[in-house]
């Protein structure tokens, strides 16, 4: 596999020649790609003679090279790396991926490659901790970038405090991380159900929610990103299906039932993420309903997927349900749980505004019988890898842990 490690100019990038040493013995193939002001403080010799490969210096030395035959440019070195790790990242090169810029080599590079990203900041402590670096940290994290936060102690500048380089071990296995993140999911896969469903009471009207389907397609997206074949099965929704899914669009429960039962047997992972109408009309009405004073609708129950799917899912197959509540939400998720027979719940708190329904942020706690896992607000997309990695915690064997405990797991932002 192959890492690229991107160094920026600050006193701690000539720690970066023993990061690339520690790269290499985990056997990847390491190149390294140097800002301006880097070259001032480590030689490119040093990191070429180290990675065995060209050292990148600039987007304007973009020539032939006996390597490749041709000129490096930034997209064919963002399609061909597995990982990108920038140690020593400094406050300047962080703003600089916050914000999209891209007038170096380093910064064109993050723009262009879809690979996982780590940042290793390492600055001054009044930079680490101001307001537009927290800012700009944020961003990235929101964007799932990883970050390896600095350590506390004597700072080159002369202060004490945190800003100073990880240690190398801790970036390594950061780096390690997403790469095993990268194709965790290989060997699976995985039914997404994602949006609302709607129940026509007339030619025209139906029972529908507000579920627009973005934490399902996050779900979905995530999943293939890691190496899942995905079937996405999808109410009404305005979103883009990620390109190589499989997408079935469904519109009533039933239509949904009828679709999740016929794939079920090649699913080794269900998530029910959609919104799915609990009644449906006893009668659909063949005009227009026309006005005329109060009316009755009857409703019926529709069949509840989940506890279906349960029920007649293969030995193995991983089930995780959604509960959106208004209120004791960790109760009723509980209930829920339970009830359904599923493996892990994911409770969103509805009734909290700017999150959950129609947002791009989510909040929830991600239930099984032996845990209750805090994920706080974030964006979907961030969440939707945060309920993945816990869901392929469920596949490894079962630690010997008491089962009447239910610890409860803080989820940090940063560096998971
Ligand atoms: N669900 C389902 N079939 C239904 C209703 C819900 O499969 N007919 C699934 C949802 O996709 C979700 C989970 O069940 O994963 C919980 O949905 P929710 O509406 O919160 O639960 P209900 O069982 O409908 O409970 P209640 O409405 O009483 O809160």
């Amino acid at each position: 596999m192959k890492v690229t490690v991107g160094i920026c100019g600050g006193i701690a990038a000539y720690k970066s020649a023993e990061l690339v040493r520690a790269l290499q013995q985990q056997a990847l193939d390491v190149h390294v790609v140097m800002t301006e002001s880097a070259t001032r403080f480590i030689t490119p010799l040093t990191l070429s003679s180290l990675s065995g490969h060209r050292v990148i210096t600039s987007l304007w030395d973009a020539t032939a090279t006996p390597e490749t035959g041709s000129s490096i440019d930034h997209i064919a070195v963002a399609q061909s790396t597995d990982a990108l790790v920038v140690a020593p990242a400094t406050a300047d090169m962080l703003a600089k991926f916050a914000h999209g810029l891209a007038d170096d080599f380093l910064s064109t590079l993050y723009l262009a490659t879809a690979a996982p990203v780590i940042v290793a900041p390492a600055m001054n402590v009044n930079m680490w901790e101001h307001p537009a670096t927290r800012a700009n940290l944020e961003t990235l994290a929101s964007r799932s970038v990883r970050i390896v936060e600095p350590e506390s102690g004597d700072l080159a500048c002369g202060m004490v405090g945190a800003g100073r380089l990880a240690e190398i071990p801790r970036i390594v296995d950061a780096v390690l991380g997403s790469l095993h993140r990268r194709h965790d999911l290989a060997q699976e896969t995985v039914i997404v159900t994602a949006a609302g469903t709607r129940e026509a009471i007339d030619p025209v009207r139906f029972l529908g929610n507000r579920s627009s389907g973005r934490m399902g397609y996050a779900l979905a997206e995530a999943a293939e990103r890691r190496g899942a074949k995905v079937i996405l099965i999808s109410g009404p929704s305005s979103l883009q299906p990620p390109s190589r899914c499989e997408l079935i669009s469904i519109t009533t429960a039933e239509e949904m039932r009828a679709a999740l039962l016929e794939r079920l047997p090649e699913a080794t992972m269900v998530i029910k993420s959609a919104a799915v109408a609990d009644y449906r009309a006893r009668v659909v009405a063949e005009t227009k309903m026309k006005r005329s004073g109060p009316i009755k609708l009857e409703l019926e129950p529709t069949e509840d997927i989940l506890r279906e799917v349960v029920e007649l899912r293969k030995p193995g197959t991983l089930v995780i349900g959604f509960a959106a509540e208004t209120e004791n939400a960790i109760e009723h998720g509980r209930g829920k749980l339970e009830r359904k027979g599923v493996d892990a719940i994911v409770i969103n708190d509805v009734s909290r505004r700017g999150i959950g329904f129609d947002s791009e942020r989510n909040a929830a706690t991600f239930l099984t019988r032996q845990t209750a896992i805090d994920f706080p607000e974030m964006t979907k997309r961030v969440m939707a890898d945060r309920i993945l990695d816990e869901a392929m915690e469920l596949r490894r064997p079962r630690q010997l842990v008491a089962e009447f405990a239910m610890p409860s797991r803080k989820s940090p932002l940063m560096e998971e």
